[in-house]
């Protein structure tokens, strides 16, 4: 075995999604830098192609795609292997997160928008996924995006996208003993606070100066710090690793 952190990736197909988020771009660009294919999905066409013209690498496309609309995984799929001839690994990193000041105000449609794309769309893609990795019989990578939320229950309006996060890491365990078999690992990774349009949206400054302070690494993570670990689990080296969830928080909580 060659060791590498890419190790086994070259070639590869890869859908991330999510691909013109903070993260999801990061972890695009790690991907494509290991040799592997990326396909870039998110909501914006012109977003997506700024990310595909940014890889190293030549193959790599741009699909513009809403996630909630559950009928187009098929098709996202089936583009992916046709384009690269194999897919290898999903990075699912797209996911909305509404943070309300208060749990007194979040409202029905809040909580039905973020279960959508955070849970729904996350079962029914991983199985389309799930089942085109089985039909290739190689294995495969699914690797999910949780948050610390999971663990801490969130608090006050971030309560419902808390929850969302913690029916990620239920559904990775659940994925990993049903796919298990097939040589297609499942696993989480759950960020603390990183450095994205995600974080900054609505959040007071002080709270962001409090992060910091809380965090024994003493920085707010930068969207390369989750990058790693995504290519890592992707990886050769991480085959007998599945049903994990990956704590990437700067130490801001520890389990
Ligand atoms: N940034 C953090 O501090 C943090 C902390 C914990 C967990 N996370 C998780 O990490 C992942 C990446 O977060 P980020 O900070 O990069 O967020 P981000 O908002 O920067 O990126 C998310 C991307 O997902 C895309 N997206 C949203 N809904 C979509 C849909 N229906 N179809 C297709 N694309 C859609 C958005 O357009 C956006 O580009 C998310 O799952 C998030 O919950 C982030």
């Amino acid at each position: 075995m060659t060791w590498s952190v890419g190790a086994g990736l070259d070639g590869k197909g890869v859908i991330v999604t999510g691909a013109a988020g903070g993260i999801g771009r990061a972890v695009a660009e790690a991907f494509a830098q290991t040799g592997a294919k990326v396909m870039a999905v998110d909501l914006d066409q012109a977003k997506v192609d700024e990310v595909v013209a940014g890889l190293a690498g030549s193959g790599h496309i741009g699909v513009a795609a809403n996630l909630g609309d559950l009928a187009g995984h098929a098709g996202l799929v089936a583009q992916a292997r046709a384009a690269f001839g194999n897919l290898y690994v999903l990075a699912h990193t797209a996911a909305v997160l509404r943070r309300r000041k208060s749990l007194d105000e979040v409202t029905e449609e809040d909580w039905d928008f973020q279960n959508d794309i955070n849970v729904k769309a996350t079962f029914f893609l991983c199985r389309t996924v799930a089942n085109a990795m089985v039909e290739q019989g190689n294995g495969g990578r699914i690797i999910l995006f949780s948050s610390q939320g999971w663990w801490t229950g969130g608090f006050g309006g971030s309560l419902p996208y808390a929850a969302t996060k913690g029916g990620v890491t239920t559904m990775s365990r659940g994925l990993a003993r049903t796919y298990g078999p097939h040589r297609i690992t499942v696993n989480c990774i759950s960020p603390g606070q990183i450095h994205t349009p995600m974080l900054l949206t609505d959040l007071p400054t002080e709270v962001y100066e409090n992060m910091k302070k809380q965090t024994p690494l003493g920085y707010v993570g930068e969207p390369a710090d989750c990058a790693g670990p995504v290519v890592f689990l992707a990886s050769d080296h991480a085959a007998y690793i599945t049903g994990s969830t990956i704590n990437v928080s700067g130490g801001f909580l520890m389990y």
